[in-house]
């Protein structure tokens, strides 16, 4: 392998940025050329290559976002669009890649990977924390603390009003996010789409939250949650059926993606990025970067896609338990 592509795919997530450095500067360190593949797919089916050295990374380990930018790209769901890629990686000498994304970018690096004989290597880039194979994905940490920062704020508010805050953060499918921050905010109440609590128990728990004298209750919401409900129907609904509530809604949306990358998301890229120019290097393919017990390993991207992450169980007892 000469020369190695890179590329950030899907929605965008801190630490993506550290990502790419990690790459550049591996495939600099190994002696091995480094080409940037601009707009995910779509840059790869219009030939928007540029190629990168070590200098070409310069100052970024610190931004949010990607300096490769990013896109959700229908055409390469089509054997034409998937073609005119191929077609270019051969045209500008790129001989594998590495792509950076969550679940829809690893399924186009699968079929990719089926049709033309590319080595590619994986690294789990979401704030959503679904992917399989790591316990952590880049950008999941950032979101959290993104998250806890803006609910300690909304706290304030809702405290000096008395009031019932539903926050709706992001997780389309999971409730990671939720969770997690949501202990780290105390929330009053998780809604997550693993596990349906019921409007009755959402209900109970409110009228005993205000019952034991709390000034302020904050309901952490996913957005996939399985009440049935959006936020603001759920604020319709908690108005009509408890009135001893003033409820005011945030939806916090894509301010969760962006910002400087915590410490620990900044790490985890520079980590994956090194493994991932390796392991092309070593001749592997279809592969994910991944950590878990702070060790980096390699799951076939197949299991990293298809393998449901599981909720903490043992996390809910606690928030449970913290909702006295
Ligand atoms: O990055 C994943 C995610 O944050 C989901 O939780 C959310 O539903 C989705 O992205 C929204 O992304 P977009 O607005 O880019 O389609």
């Amino acid at each position: 392998i000469k020369k190695i592509g890179v590329i950030t795919s899907g929605g965008d997530a801190p630490g993506m940025n550290a990502a790419i450095r990690a790459v550049v500067r591996t495939c600099a360190y190994l002696k091995v050329e480094c080409v940037g593949i601009y707009r995910g797919y779509e840059g790869m089916i219009d030939g928007d290559f540029k190629a990168m050295d070590a200098r070409s990374v310069n100052n970024i380990i610190n931004k949010g976002g990607t300096i490769l930018k990013s896109a959700r790209c229908a055409e390469f769901r089509t054997k034409e669009g998937r073609q005119k890629a191929y077609d270019n990686l051969k045209a500008a000498g790129i001989d594998a890649f590495v792509v950076i994304g969550g679940d829809g970018s690893f399924n186009g690096a699968l079929i990719f990977n089926k049709e033309f004989d590319i080595p590619i290597i994986g690294i789990p880039g979401t704030i959503d924390n679904d992917i399989f194979g790591t316990s952590s994905t880049v950008g999941f940490d950032t979101a959290l603390n993104t998250v806890v920062e803006v609910i300690d704020k909304i706290r304030d508010t809702a405290s000096s009003h008395n009031r019932l805050f539903f926050v709706e953060v992001m997780g389309r499918d999971v409730g990671h996010i939720a969770l997690n921050a949501g202990v780290g905010a105390g929330a009053e109440e998780i809604l997550i789409p693993e596990e349906n609590l019921g409007l009755e128990r959402l209900l109970e728990s409110l009228k005993r939250s205000k019952a034991s004298g709390k000034s302020s209750s904050i309901v952490v919401v996913a957005e996939g949650d399985k009440t049935g409900r959006n936020v603001f129907e759920l604020k319709e609904y908690v108005e009509e059926h408890l009135p001893i509530y003033d409820v005011r809604v945030s939806v916090l949306g894509h301010l969760q993606r962006g910002g400087p990358p915590s410490c620990f998301d900044r790490v985890l890229a520079s980590r994956m990025g090194v493994r991932a120019v390796e392991a092309l290097l070593e001749g592997k393919t279809n592969l994910m970067v991944g950590i878990q017990d702070n060790n980096i390993i390699l799951t076939p991207i197949s299991k990293a896609i298809k393998g449901h992450t599981k909720i903490d169980k043992e996390l809910i007892r606690v928030s449970e338990i913290m909702t006295t």
